[in-house]
C-alpha cells in the first residue's frame, strides 16, 4: 500500500481502532481450546470482546493453517479489515534448533549466525509468523544471570556484529520478500546488567558505561534496519525503561534514529506499578504511551485506558496516531495489506521444517561453536581404545534451550546416537551414571514438556555403581555433563554456577577409578569449572548445541572436525569473581601479583579460569610479532598491522586471529583492552598466511568526557593474538 493510502486509512480509523492496533493479546483469545505459550505472568486481563475484535497483534502461536484461520476470521470482523501481526519468540530455531546465541557468538562468524537466522526465519514464516522477538542484543557480564545464554557475550563490538547479522538473516533487505520476517532488537536497554545477576533486578550502570558498552549493539541492530525494538523490564536511571521518555524518545528515536515499532516486554506496562513508578493501570498506560511504547504486550492497559486519557485531554490523540501509524507501516513493510497470509503454507511447512539443508547447517553451526578449553592430547579420541561414555548427557535429547519451546526434543541427535554411527560398539559402552539434577533442584520453564523425571535414591546408587564399574574397565571415559536446560534462560538466575551436585559426585567417583577423562559440557552460562578442569585431561564446551548437537560433538571428539570456537564470555575462576569481563579498567592500582596494595582478591586469583577470546585447537598456531606500516594514524591515513600466522601442528585447523586496542591516556579512563577486529583463517599443517588489520581513526572513537563520540590524539597499544590474554603487542600514535 502506498504511504498516502496508509495515511488515509489511519484517518478513516476510529480512535478505538487506532488504540486496538496498540494492543497485543495472547493467541489464546483467538484459537479455541489450543494453548499458546505464555512467557510471562498470566494475569487476569479484563479483556473485552471489543478488545479481541480490534487487537492489532497476537503472540504465542504458530502453524500455517491455524494462523491463516485466525487471520481470516479476524479480518472479516475488523471494521477496516486490517491484517493482524503474528509474533513469537523464535530465538535460535523453530523446529530445526541451532546452538544458543552464546554458542553462536563463540564461532566468531556473524555470517554463519546470519545463515542460521535466515533458516530459522524460513521455518517460522511458512508457519505463518511475521515477527520474531530476536535478536537479543543485551551485553552480559554476570554468569549468574540465566539469560546470558541468549546473548553473544561481553564485548560490544562482537555483539554489534552479531545483532546486525541476525537482523539481516531475519529480515533480508526487504521483509516483504518470501521467508522473511521483522526482527525485534531487545531488550532496550541494559537488561544484561541486572545487579548481582538476579533476574528482573535493577541495573546500576553509569551513563558513561551505558553508552560505551551497553548501547552499541542495539544501535548496530537498528542500523541494520530492525523493524521493531522491545523495552526492557529494568529501570534506567531510576525510571522503568517502558515508561522512560528520555531513553525511548531522546536516545532510541532521537539519537539512534529508530522509526520502527516499539513493543513493551511481556506485562511491562503494569509492572511499572510494582516498580513504584505508576499509581495504577491508567497512570501506567499514560506513562508508557508518553514514552513512545507503541504496542502493549499482554496487559490490556492500553485497551482499557487510552481512550479515556484522550477524552480527558491528558494525552493528545496525536500520540495514538503516531503509534498506530508505525504499526500500520510495519504491516505494510511486511506486505500484509497485499497478502495477509504472507508465507503461511501448510505444505511448505512440512517440507521446510527440519529439512536436510537446515539440519546440515545446524550441524555445521554446532561444530563451530564448540570451544576446546583443555586438552593434554587425549583428544581427538583414539578409536582403537575401549571407551565408556558416562554422564546424563550421554543420551539426553534435551540439548536445546528453554527458548526453543517450539522445537521437538525427540528430533535432537544425542551423543550416543551419533557415537553408535561411528564407534566400534564392541569396545564402546554408554551409561547415564546420574540424573541431570538431583531431587534438590526445582525446575520450571515456559513449556512443561521436560522429560527429566525424578530418580529414586536407590536407582541413583545403582546408576552410579554401574557407571563406576564401566569406567574401571575402560581405557578412557567421555563424560557428557551439564546444567539442565531449564537452569538457564529467563527467570533462571543462579547464585552458584556449579554443575549439579549429583553430577559432580559421579565425576569424582569416575575420576577415582580412571584418570583418562574427557568432559563434554552442556550449559547455558559460564560455570565454575575448577575441579572439572583439574581432574580432566580434556574439557570441551558445547553449550546447548541444538538439534544436531550429538553429531557435532562426536565430529569434534573423533577429530573429523577440529574445534575452533572461542569464548565470548569470561569463565571465572569462581562465582565470587562475578561480574567479570576482559575489557575492564586498570584502576589506579593495577593488578600486580607481587604487590599487596593493588586491585585483587586475597583468596583467589585475579584472572578468569578461561578468558574472553580463548579456545584451543587440535593443532598449534604461531602468531608472529606485529609489523606496523608506520607509527602514526591520522584522520586521513590509517596504519596497517600485520602478522604471520603459521600452523605448526600436524593437522589442519582454523584460528580466530583477534585485534585488541588500548587508548593509553584519554579524557576518560579507557578499558585495558578492546576487541576491534577478528579474522578466521584456515591453515593446513605447516602452512602460513599473512594477516592484516587496518587501524583507522574511526575505530579509536569512544564516549569522551563531554559525552560526545569521537577520538583523541595520543598513544595507543595494540595486540594481535589468539585470545584477550595475548601479549603480542605494538604501539602507535593518533595525531588529529
Ligand atoms: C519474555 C521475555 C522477552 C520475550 C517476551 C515475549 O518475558 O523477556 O524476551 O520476547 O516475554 O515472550
Amino acid at each position: 500500500m502506498r504511504q498516502e493510502e496508509l495515511r488515509q486509512l489511519l484517518e478513516d480509523m476510529s480512535l478505538e481502532e487506532k488504540i486496538g492496533q496498540m494492543v497485543q493479546l495472547s493467541a489464546d483469545f483467538y484459537k479455541g481450546d489450543a494453548k499458546s505459550v505464555i512467557t510471562g505472568p498470566a494475569a487476569s486481563l479484563g479483556v473485552t470482546g471489543e478488545d479481541i475484535r480490534l487487537a492489532g497483534s497476537i503472540l504465542g502461536a504458530y502453524g500455517a493453517e491455524e494462523l491463516m484461520e485466525i487471520q481470516k476470521n479476524y479480518m472479516a470482523e475488523h471494521p477496516h479489515h486490517i491484517p493482524m501481526l503474528f509474533m513469537l519468540d523464535v530465538i535460535h530455531g523453530l523446529k530445526t534448533v541451532f546452538p544458543i546465541p552464546l554458542a553462536q557468538g563463540a564461532a566468531f562468524e556473524p555470517e554463519l549466525a546470519q545463515k542460521c537466522a535466515s533458516a530459522m526465519t524460513k521455518e517460522a514464516a511458512v508457519s505463518g509468523l511475521h515477527v520474531t522477538f530476536a535478536p537479543m542484543a543485551d551485553l552480559v557480564r554476570d554468569a549468574r544471570w540465566g539469560r546470558v545464554m541468549e546473548s553473544t557475550g561481553e564485548d560490544p563490538y562482537l555483539n554489534g556484529k552479531y545483532a546486525a547479522a541476525m537482523v539481516r538473516g531475519i529480515q533480508g533487505d526487504d521483509m516483504s520478500k518470501p521467508y522473511k520476517m521483522s526482527a525485534c532488537i531487545k531488550h532496550f536497554a541494559g537488561y544484561g546488567a541486572v545487579e548481582a545477576g538476579r533476574e528482573y533486578n535493577n541495573i546500576e550502570v553509569n551513563e558513561h558505561t551505558f553508552r560505551e558498552f551497553y548501547l552499541p549493539a542495539y544501535e548496530e541492530g537498528i542500523r541494520a534496519g530492525a523493524g521493531m525494538v522491545m523495552t526492557a523490564f529494568n529501570p534506567v536511571n531510576g525510571i522503568p525503561a517502558t515508561g522512560n521518555r528520555r531513553l525511548m524518545r531522546d536516545v532510541l528515536r532521537g539519537e539512534m534514529g529508530f522509526d520502527g515499532v516499539l513493543i513493551t516486554d511481556y506485562g511491562a506496562i503494569l509492572e511499572m506499578i510494582a516498580h513504584g513508578y505508576a499509581e495504577d493501570e491508567k497512570d501506567a498506560a499514560h506513562k508508557a504511551v508518553e514514552a513512545g511504547a507503541d504496542i502493549d504486550m499482554m496487559t490490556n492497559a492500553y485497551a482499557a485506558n487510552l481512550k479515556q486519557l484522550v477524552e480527558e485531554k491528558k494525552i493528545d490523540e496525536a500520540l495514538i496516531d503516531e503509534a498506530a501509524f508505525r504499526i500500520l507501516e510495519l504491516k505494510n513493510k511486511l506486505g500484509l495489506f497485499e497478502n495477509p497470509y504472507k508465507d503461511a503454507d501448510a505444505k511448505a511447512q512440512g517440507q521446510v521444517r527440519l529439512c536436510s539443508e537446515h539440519r546440515a547447517l545446524a550441524r555445521e553451526a554446532a561444530q563451530k561453536t564448540c570451544v576446546l578449553l583443555k586438552n593434554d592430547g587425549i583428544l581427538p579420541l583414539d578409536m582403537s581404545k575401549k571407551i565408556a561414555f558416562i554422564g546424563p548427557y550421554t543420551n539426553n535429547h534435551e540439548i536445546h534451550s528453554t527458548w526453543a519451546f517450539t522445537g521437538d526434543v525427540k528430533e535432537c541427535v544425542t551423543i550416543e546416537a551419533a557415537a553408535r554411527e561411528v564407534f566400534d560398539i564392541s569396545r564402546t559402552t554408554f551409561h547415564q551414571g546420574a540424573p541431570v539434577v538431583g531431587s534438590d533442584v526445582r525446575l520450571s520453564g515456559f513449556a512443561s514438556d521436560t522429560a527429566s523425571g525424578k530418580v529414586s535414591a536407590r536407582e541413583q546408587e545403582a546408576m552410579l555403581d554401574e557407571a563406576v564399574l564401566a569406567a574401571s574397565k575402560a581405557d578412557l571415559v567421555v563424560m557428557p555433563l551439564g546444567e539442565h536446560y531449564l537452569q538457564s534462560g529467563e527467570a533462571a538466575s543462579r547464585a552458584m554456577i556449579d554443575l549439579p551436585e549429583v553430577q559432580m559426585a559421579l565425576f569424582r567417583a569416575v575420576a577415582e577409578v580412571n584418570p583418562n577423562i574427557v568432559v563434554v559440557l552442556f550449559n547455558g552460562r559460564p560455570l565454575d569449572l575448577r575441579e572439572i578442569s583439574e581432574k580432566s585431561r580434556a574439557v570441551l564446551e558445547v553449550w546447548l548445541p541444538g538439534t544436531e548437537g550429538g553429531h557435532a560433538v562426536v565430529d569434534v571428539l573423533t577429530g573429523a572436525v577440529n574445534p575452533s570456537g572461542k569464548l565470548t564470555m569470561s569463565f571465572p575462576y569462581c562465582v565470587g569473581q562475578e561480574p567479570m569481563h576482559y575489557n575492564e579498567y586498570a584502576t589506579g592500582r593495577p593488578y600486580d601479583r607481587n604487590e599487596r596494595l593493588c586491585t585483587r582478591y586475597t583468596d583467589v586469583p585475579n584472572e578468569p579460569l578461561y578468558p574472553f577470546g580463548y579456545g584451543l585447537s587440535y593443532t598449534n598456531f604461531d602468531i608472529s610479532p606485529i609489523r606496523m606500516s608506520g607509527s602514526e594514524v591520522t584522520e586521513d591515513a590509517p596504519l596497517t598491522a600485520q602478522v604471520t600466522v603459521k600452523n605448526t601442528g600436524d593437522c589442519s585447523g582454523t584460528e580466530v586471529v583477534q585485534l585488541y586496542i588500548r587508548d593509553m591516556t584519554a579524557s576518560v579512563i579507557r578499558p585495558v583492552k578492546e576487541l576491534k577486529g577478528f579474522q578466521k583463517i584456515w591453515l593446513a599443517p605447516g602452512e602460513e598466511k599473512e594477516v592484516f588489520f587496518e587501524i583507522d581513526e574511526p575505530m579509536l572513537r569512544f564516549v569522551r568526557s563531554d559525552g560526545t563520540w569521537g577520538s583523541e590524539s595520543g598513544k595507543f597499544t595494540l595486540w594481535i593474538g589468539s585470545s584477550s590474554m595475548t601479549e603480542n603487542g605494538a604501539q602507535f600514535e593518533l595525531k588529529l
